[in-house]
C-alpha cells in the first residue's frame, strides 16, 4: 500500500519536473543562447530606464512589441525574430493590441511627435482613445535654463499660458520609444520573402500595371497613404502644427510646378530648412527606403491637389529620377 502511494507521488513529481524542463527551463536556456540578430544593439542606460517607465505605466496592456508573420501584421514591420530580443529581457511581447504594435515605431514617428502624443494623444491623433500621460510632464511659467518646451497645438496647451516641459521619466520613455527600430535582416524581403501566409499579402506586387502610355494617379490610395504616413505630423487638414510641423497647404515646395524639392523632401527627409520664414526644430523623416516610387507619386499628387493646392501632378518616373540623383 505504502509502495503504491510512493509510486503515484514519485511518478507525478517526475512528470511535473519533466514538463517544467520542457516548457520553461529548456526554452529559457535556448533563448539566453540566441545571439543578437544583425544590427541589434544593447539599450543605453537612458533607454533601459525608459523601458521600465513603459512597463510601470502599463503601456504593454495596449501595445504589443512583437510582429507576427501574418498578412495583417505587415504594416508594423517584418516578423520579429528571436535575435531581436537579445537585449530586451525580460521580454514585453504583450498580447493586446488596443493600439498599434510598437516594434518599429522609432522608424515611424519622430521625437517631437512622441512628446506631443504622450502629453495628449488627441493633439496629434484626433480620434485616439489612448489615455494622456500628462503626469510625465511639468507645466511651468518659464522654461528653465537648459530645458526645451514641448510644442503643443494651442487647443491642447495649458489654458493659463504655461509652458510644458518633459520630466526625466518622459525623456527616458521617449528615448526608449525612439530606440524601437527594427534592424533589417539581410536578404529578407517584405511581402513574400517568408513563404507561408505572408505571401498572401503580396497581391500589390502583381497588381495590374498602369495602362500603357498614360499614368493614372490613384486618388484614394494617395489619401490613404497620406493619412497613415504623413497626417500624424502635417495633420489631415494639411495645416501642420505651428512651430512643430510645417503646413503643406500653400507650401512653396508642394504648390510648385517644379516638384524637385517636394519629392526630394519625401525621399530623403529634411532638417533645418526654413519654411515660410519659420525654422522648424523637428526632423522630417526619410521615406525613400519605405515607399515605392508609385506610392510616393500618389502621396505627392494628393498633397499637390488638396487643401487649395493646384500643382501639376507628378509621375512615378519623375520620382525614380529624383531618387536616382541621390541626396
Ligand atoms: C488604453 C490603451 C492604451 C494605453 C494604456 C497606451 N496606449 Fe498608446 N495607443 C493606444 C491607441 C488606441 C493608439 C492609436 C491612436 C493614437 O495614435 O493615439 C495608440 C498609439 C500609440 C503610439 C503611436 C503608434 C503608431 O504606430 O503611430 C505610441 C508611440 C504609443 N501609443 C505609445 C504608448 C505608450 C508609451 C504608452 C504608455 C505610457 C501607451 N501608448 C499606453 C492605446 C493605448
Ligand atoms: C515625424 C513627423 C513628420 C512626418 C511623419 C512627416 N513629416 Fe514632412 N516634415 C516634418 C518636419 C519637421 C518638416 C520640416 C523640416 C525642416 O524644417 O527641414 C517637414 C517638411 C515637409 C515638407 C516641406 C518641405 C519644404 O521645404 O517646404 C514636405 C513637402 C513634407 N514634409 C511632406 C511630407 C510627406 C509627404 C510625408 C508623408 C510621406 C511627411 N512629410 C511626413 C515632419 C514630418
Amino acid at each position: 500500500m505504502k509502495k503504491a502511494m510512493w509510486t503515484i507521488f514519485g511518478g507525478a513529481l517526475l512528470l511535473y519536473i519533466v514538463i517544467v524542463m520542457v516548457i520553461a527551463v529548456g526554452p529559457a536556456i535556448d533563448l539566453a543562447q540566441t545571439p543578437p540578430g544583425p544590427g541589434v544593439v544593447p539599450l543605453t542606460p537612458l533607454q533601459e530606464e525608459g523601458r521600465q517607465v513603459f512597463a510601470s505605466n502599463g503601456c504593454d496592456y495596449c501595445h504589443t512589441l512583437q510582429v507576427r508573420p501574418l498578412p495583417e501584421d505587415v504594416p508594423f514591420g517584418r516578423p520579429s525574430a528571436p535575435g531581436d530580443f537579445a537585449y530586451a529581457t525580460p521580454e514585453m511581447l504583450g498580447s493586446e493590441r488596443t493600439g498599434p504594435d510598437l516594434t518599429n515605431v522609432g522608424n515611424r514617428r519622430g521625437e517631437i511627435w512622441q512628446y506631443m502624443h504622450l502629453y495628449d494623444p488627441r493633439a496629434v491623433s484626433p480620434d485616439s482613445i489612448m489615455p494622456n500621460f500628462k503626469f510625465l510632464f511639468r507645466e511651468v511659467k518659464a522654461v528653465p535654463e537648459g530645458e526645451t518646451a514641448v510644442s503643443i497645438p494651442a487647443a491642447f496647451a495649458p489654458k493659463n499660458g504655461d509652458k510644458v516641459i518633459a520630466t526625466q521619466k518622459a525623456k527616458a520613455l521617449v528615448a526608449f520609444l525612439m530606440s524601437l527600430k527594427q534592424a533589417p535582416i539581410p536578404g529578407y524581403k517584405m511581402n513574400g520573402g517568408m513563404g507561408g501566409p505572408a505571401t498572401a499579402a503580396a497581391p500589390a506586387a502583381s497588381a495590374p500595371a498602369a495602362p500603357a502610355g498614360g499614368y493614372a494617379y490613384d486618388a484614394a490610395k494617395g489619401k490613404a497613404l497620406f493619412d497613415s504616413t504623413c497626417a500624424a505630423c502635417h495633420q489631415a487638414s494639411g495645416e501642420g502644427v505651428p512651430g512643430a510641423f510645417p503646413p503643406l497647404k500653400g507650401n512653396a515646395a508642394v504648390d510648385n510646378a517644379d516638384p524637385t524639392l517636394h519629392l526630394h523632401t519625401i525621399l530623403h527627409g529634411a532638417h533645418g530648412v526654413t519654411i515660410g520664414g519659420v525654422a522648424y526644430a523637428g526632423v522630417m523623416p526619410e521615406f525613400g527606403s519605405q515607399l515605392s516610387d508609385d506610392d510616393i507619386a500618389n502621396i505627392a499628387n494628393y498633397e499637390r491637389s488638396s487643401w487649395g493646392n493646384h500643382a501639376k501632378p507628378v509621375t512615378p518616373s519623375e520620382v525614380a529620377k529624383i531618387r536616382a540623383a541621390g541626396k
